[in-house]
């Protein structure tokens, strides 16, 4: 069999849109030359690879078994790439990382400060909630994840590096914060305004009350937590959210914290990456950044929340021999 890497490419964006059309604008090529390339590839390889039913166009069997090789090959084009950019000094390549959502705000100052010192590598951060990222370490697209808590099941290496306290906010003058502080089971009953499923607060959230037995009523589902604090300082409901999240309106007294015994939930932020992942040089690169300096980039003694006061746990997480920070203190 004989064909081109530009034919591969081609036929990829191809698979990607299922339209030549769209394949041309994205390559910017004509139509034609779309058409005349994948017509080769057809004939190199012997068998048709799309098939157009009515204004549709789909893969074939035999289009859908290439799709899978090209993309290995392409992925393995773009590790000879990093490798090589990674040898001429860091200055080229590509970083591909995702944070949860809720480490957004200091996931994306660390990846600016550390593009500054490597203006030519092309950088992409994917926002997510946690269960989006279970899912890309799974199908390995990305170089490194940022999570709250690493995924059971799965093999991967997981390294702790900074704190991430779970805290309860109200509005300033919420009648409960005169009351406390509270215990656990006085919040049983109390509203609380929840992120969409599969977010990682919501779990520790939910394990948390599972944990001491308190029935709290999850009501508006939410899918940012900008939002969460919207609807909170709007005085409608609490929540429990990342004190990361909370920074400026906790400095502005926009919200409050609620004093619980037993809190704020002490967890940790992990930078995962698969097990025997071979890293870029780049990847490599910013997992040390990360590591070195994550003080930097914590904000929660600018909130309030004195540094002293976190716990730190001797256990180690995965095979990194670095001690995690604190697992979560909840089971389950
Ligand atoms: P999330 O945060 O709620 O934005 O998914 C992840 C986590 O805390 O585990």
């Amino acid at each position: 069999m004989h064909f081109t890497l530009r034919q591969l490419a081609i036929f990829e964006a191809v698979a990607e849109h299922l339209s030549y059309t769209r394949a041309a604008e994205v390559l910017h090529l004509s139509q034609p030359a779309v058409s005349m390339q994948i017509r080769q590839l057809e004939e190199n390889v012997g068998l048709p690879l799309f098939e157009q039913l009515g204004r549709r166009t789909y893969l074939t069997d035999a289009g859908r078994e290439l799709i899978a090789h090209s993309k290995a090959i392409s992925r393995r084009l773009r590790e000879v790439d990093e490798l090589m950019a990674g040898l001429k000094g860091l200055t080229a390549g590509r970083l591909k990382v995702s944070v949860a959502t809720t480490a957004n705000e200091f996931g994306a100052r660390m990846l600016a400060s550390f593009s500054q010192q490597h203006v030519g590598v092309s950088i992409s951060l994917d926002v997510t909630n946690r269960q989006v990222l279970l899912r890309q370490l799974e199908t390995n697209e990305r170089d490194l994840v940022i999570m709250g808590r690493p995924p059971e099941g799965m093999d991967v290496v997981a390294e702790a590096f900074m704190v991430n306290p779970l805290v309860i906010i109200t509005p300033p003058q919420h009648p409960l914060l005169s009351q406390s502080p509270l215990s656990v089971e006085q919040l049983a009953g109390e509203r609380f305004v929840v992120r969409e499923q599969g977010s990682g607060t919501r779990n520790a959230m939910k394990r948390f009350f599972d944990a001491n037995n308190v029935h709290a009523t999850f009501g508006m589902e939410l899918g940012s937590n900008e939002a969460i604090k919207q609807v909170v300082a709007a005085g409608l409901s609490l929540a429990m959210v990342s004190a990361h999240t909370i920074i400026q309106e906790l400095q502005t007294g926009r919200l409050a914290v609620l004093p619980v015994i037993g809190m704020p939930i002490m967890r940790s932020w992990y930078l995962v990456q698969r097990r025997g992942k071979r890293p870029s040089p780049i990847a490599d690169s910013f997992r040390s950044f990360v590591l070195q300096r994550a003080d930097e980039f914590c904000n929660l003694e600018r909130a309030g929340i004195p540094r002293h006061t976190l716990p730190l746990d001797e256990q180690p997480y995965g095979d990194s021999g670095r001690a995690a920070l604190t697992p979560d203190r909840i089971p389950g």
